[in-house]
C-alpha cells in the first residue's frame, strides 16, 4: 500500500475516533501516522562488525565512494581495498533457500534492497558479478572479460 493509502486510513481512524467518545481510535492513529513516516526498507544484515566507514556516512555516501573508487581503479590502476565493490559485497552477501548468496536479479540483494525502495537503477552489474564467489573465481570483480562484458554494456546503451 503506498503512502497516500496509509494516510487516507489513518484520516479516516482520526475522524472515526473523534466521532466514538472514549474509544482508543486516536492513540492508534497516531501511532500508525508515525509508523509511515520513519517507514524503512528492511535491511539484511551484513557480516563483520562495521562497515569500511560509518553506518551513517556509508547510507549517504556509498555512490561517491564507489564511483570515485572506479575512477581512480580504471584510469590510474589504482587498487585500493576500502572501497572495493568485492568486498561490500562478501559483507553484504544475502543467501537464497539454496543458502547460495543472491546474485542483482533477486529483490533480496543488500543493493537492491534500498535501491528498489528509492527507485533508483544502477547499472554497475552489468558488468561486475553481483556475489562473491563469482568475483573470487575470476580473481577480479567482472562477470564475464572485459570485452565481452563491454560489447553487451554498449549493445545496452544504444538501444
Ligand atoms: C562497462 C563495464 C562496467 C560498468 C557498467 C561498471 N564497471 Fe566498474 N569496473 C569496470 C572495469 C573494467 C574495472 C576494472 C577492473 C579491474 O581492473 O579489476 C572496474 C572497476 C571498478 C571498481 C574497482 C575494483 C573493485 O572491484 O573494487 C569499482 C569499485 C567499480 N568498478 C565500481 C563500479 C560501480 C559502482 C559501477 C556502477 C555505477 C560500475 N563499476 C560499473 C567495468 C565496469
Ligand atoms: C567488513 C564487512 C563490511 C564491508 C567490507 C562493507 N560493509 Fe557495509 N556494512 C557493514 C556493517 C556491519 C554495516 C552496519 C549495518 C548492519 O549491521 O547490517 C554496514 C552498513 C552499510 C550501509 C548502511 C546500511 C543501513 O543500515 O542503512 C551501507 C549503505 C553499506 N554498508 C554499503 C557498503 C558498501 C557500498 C560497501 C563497499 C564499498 C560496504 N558496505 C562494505 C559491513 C561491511
Ligand atoms: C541504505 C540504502 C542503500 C543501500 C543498502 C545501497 N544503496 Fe546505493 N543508493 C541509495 C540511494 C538512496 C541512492 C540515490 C542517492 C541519490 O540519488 O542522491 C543510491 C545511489 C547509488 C548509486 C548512484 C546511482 C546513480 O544514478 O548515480 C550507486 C552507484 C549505488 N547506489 C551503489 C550501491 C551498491 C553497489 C550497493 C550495494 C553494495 C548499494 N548502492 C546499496 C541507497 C542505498
Amino acid at each position: 500500500m503506498g503512502l497516500v493509502g496509509k494516510s487516507l486510513i489513518v484520516c479516516l481512524a482520526l475522524v472515526l475516533g473523534v466521532a466514538i467518545p472514549g474509544w482508543v481510535g486516536p492513540v492508534i492513529a497516531e501511532e500508525a501516522s508515525v509508523a509511515s513516516r520513519t517507514l524503512q526498507p528492511k535491511l539484511p544484515t551484513a557480516k563483520g562488525d562495521k562497515c569500511v566507514a560509518d553506518t551513517d556516512v556509508m547510507r549517504r555516501n556509498h555512490m561517491n565512494f564507489l564511483k570515485h573508487q572506479r575512477d581512480d581503479t580504471v584510469r590510474d590502476g589504482v587498487r585500493t581495498k576500502q572501497f572495493s565493490l568485492k568486498q561490500c559485497l562478501t559483507c553484504h552477501a544475502v543467501n537464497g533457500p539454496d543458502a547460495k548468496p543472491v546474485t542483482a536479479d533477486n529483490p533480496d540483494h543488500f543493493c537492491r534492497v534500498c535501491h528498489d525502495y528509492a527507485a533508483v537503477r544502477i547499472d554497475c552489474f552489468d558488468c561486475h558479478a553481483s556475489r562473491p564467489e563469482a568475483a573470487a573465481k575470476s580473481g577480479r570483480s567482472l562477470k564475464r572479460p572485459l570485452e565481452m562484458a563491454l560489447t553487451d554494456y554498449l549493445k545496452g546503451v544504444s538501444q
